[in-house]
């Protein structure tokens, strides 16, 4: 027994923060930008928070899915950009919802995080404890982003994507999941919970270590779902930086049509990013019954996460 994705939705603040705008901020160029990372432009909250984000995507997402609120049974939250210790913003998101019947509770596995969200709520369903589950990214970047660090300020958006997850039929839906974390590693990328620490990175760790564990973790997911590399339709792989995604693909041997990507538009939206891509794709009609998806992820901790799906 496994789970599919019968819904989703997404949310990006309207505010466009520019490479040209960033150039005026710190020191740096649109060409730089643009050919280290494949980033143009970010989305930026003005009004919105993590949970004002995340309910219109799951509200999106339910709507997309035939399903109401009152039938969700479980919502968990991949954040790691709250403004608050609790409650949590599952439950503010349950009360926004009226989601009277949902448990729920956040994950914090920052960019890996929808991928841990989506592996708890299959470990649920498939346990019997829930049918269904809502599963968010969501997240307010800017507000841990220090603008005056030219290397990872251009880097980072605020958003969310959402996914209603249910039983599959036997055979479909989520077929494999990899997992794993280099807690030694973590010192690459941190943030303090101190209201004025700002997120520090070492750009050169944090890209050597994507480009060496995803492809390793893809695998893993890949032998466990008996499946080769060549048989997966699309590989849908955390929005970071375009050059990581196509080390990615060149160490998996496979062509960049099969790597969609929006990072473009939307810079890296951390536990939001596949969720966000997903949405898009569907909404396009990319997303057909039968595919074979990849998803992946990696981020602070450092954590990393690999799925294989037949959509259902
Ligand atoms: C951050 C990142 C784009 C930097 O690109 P890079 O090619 O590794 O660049 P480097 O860090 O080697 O820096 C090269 C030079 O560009 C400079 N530089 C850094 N940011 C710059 C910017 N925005 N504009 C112009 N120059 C910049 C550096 O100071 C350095 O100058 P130096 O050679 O005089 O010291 C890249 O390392 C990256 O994307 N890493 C992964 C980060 C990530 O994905 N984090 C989130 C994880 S979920």
């Amino acid at each position: 027994m496994s789970i599919k994705i019968s819904g989703t939705g997404s949310a990006l603040p309207e505010r466009v923060l520019t490479n040209a705008d960033l150039e005026k901020m710190v020191e740096t160029s649109d060409a730089w930008i643009l050919e280290r990372t494949g980033i143009s432009q970010r989305r930026i909250v003005e009004n919105d928070n993590v949970v004002t984000l995340a309910e219109k995507a799951c509200r999106a997402a339910l709507q997309d899915a035939g399903k109401t609120p009152e039938d969700v049974e479980l919502i968990i939250v991949a954040t790691c950009t709250m403004e608050e210790f609790f409650p949590c913003a599952a439950c503010q998101l349950q009360a926004r919802l009226g989601a009277v019947h949902a448990a729920g509770f956040d994950v914090n596995a920052a960019c890996s995080g929808f991928l841990y969200a989506l592996a708890t709520a299959h470990a649920y369903i498939t346990a019997g404890l829930y049918r269904n589950a809502l599963v968010v990214g969501g997240e307010v970047l800017s507000r841990l982003v220090d603008y005056e660090d030219r290397s990872s300020c251009i880097l980072f958006g605020d958003g969310s994507g959402a996914v209603f997850v249910e039983k599959a039929s036997e055979g479909k839906g989520l077929i494999s999941l990899s997992q794993g974390c280099d807690g030694p590693g973590g010192v690459a990328i941190s943030c303090k919970t101190d209201a004025l620490d700002k997120i520090h990175m070492d750009g050169r760790a944090v890209y050597a270590f994507a480009t060496r564990q995803v492809p390793l973790c893809i695998q893993d997911s890949l032998d466990k779902a008996g499946l080769a590399a060549e048989e997966i339709d699309l590989f849908l792989l955390h929005q970071a930086n375009l050059r990581i995604l196509e080390t990615i693909a060149k160490r998996l041997n496979i062509p960049m049509e099969k790597v969609p990507h929006n990072l473009d538009r939307y810079g890296n939206i951390s536990s939001a990013t596949i969720p966000v891509l997903l949405d898009e794709l569907r909404k396009r009609g990319k997303i057909k019954a039968g595919q074979k998806i990849v998803m992946a992820g990696f981020g602070a901790g450092l954590t990393y996460g690999s799925c294989v799906l037949i959509w259902e």
